[in-house]
């Protein structure tokens, strides 16, 4: 598979787990929120969405635009990087949100809530601009044996467990809450 396409893919799944967060979520009545179900929700945020996709992003595909004339520091790629800091903040502020709501205080279900739901909305806007703007720039700048060279690296991306067992897991976890959810 081209390595464009391995992130279009992943895009996909971390969309349909946006889609799941946002139906779970957008309620009044926390009665009605299943907490284990948004802790997987964030689970698979901070392992798939960050360390497993935006780490290729941001060690392989940006790294190597930046060889064909991109800046990191201006432009797309540093707002690029920006959006991934300011995710990994609304995330870390919804995890406090769940040890708190675990604990019996209700009252922090609103920090989970909006946090998440930021979230959602941040990831929603950035991934389309990668789809329509980055990805098809990088297509245009990169020699093709690049992107060959890229698939390669994607596949030793630094993870805990075998890749293909870690990328199963989650997918498994999006398919399993998009049969209850969506
Ligand atoms: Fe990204
Ligand atoms: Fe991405």
């Amino acid at each position: 598979m081209k390595a464009i396409d391995i992130l279009v893919d992943e895009h996909d799944y971390i969309l349909k787990m946006i889609s799941i967060a946002e139906k779970i979520l957008q309620t009044d009545d926390y009665l009605t929120v299943d907490v284990n179900h948004v802790e997987s929700i964030v689970d698979f945020i901070k392992n798939f969405a960050d360390k497993y996709h935006h780490l290729k992003e941001k060690d392989i595909l940006f790294m190597e635009m930046e060889k064909f004339g991109m800046s990191r520091e201006g432009g797309p790629i540093a707002v690029m990087l920006h959006e991934h800091n300011e995710g990994r903040d609304f995330i870390k502020q919804a995890e406090t949100g769940i040890e708190l709501f675990k604990q019996g205080n209700i009252s922090s279900f609103l920090q989970i809530q909006e946090n998440v739901l930021n979230y959602c909305q941040l990831l929603t806007q950035h991934i389309g601009k990668e789809n329509n703007i980055l990805y098809p720039m990088a297509e245009r700048i990169l020699p093709v044996n690049v992107g060959e060279d890229m698939t390669t690296q994607f596949e030793h991306i630094n993870v805990s467990t075998p890749q293909n067992e870690y990328h199963d897991k989650y997918i498994k976890m999006v398919e399993e809450l998009g049969e209850i959810y969506l």
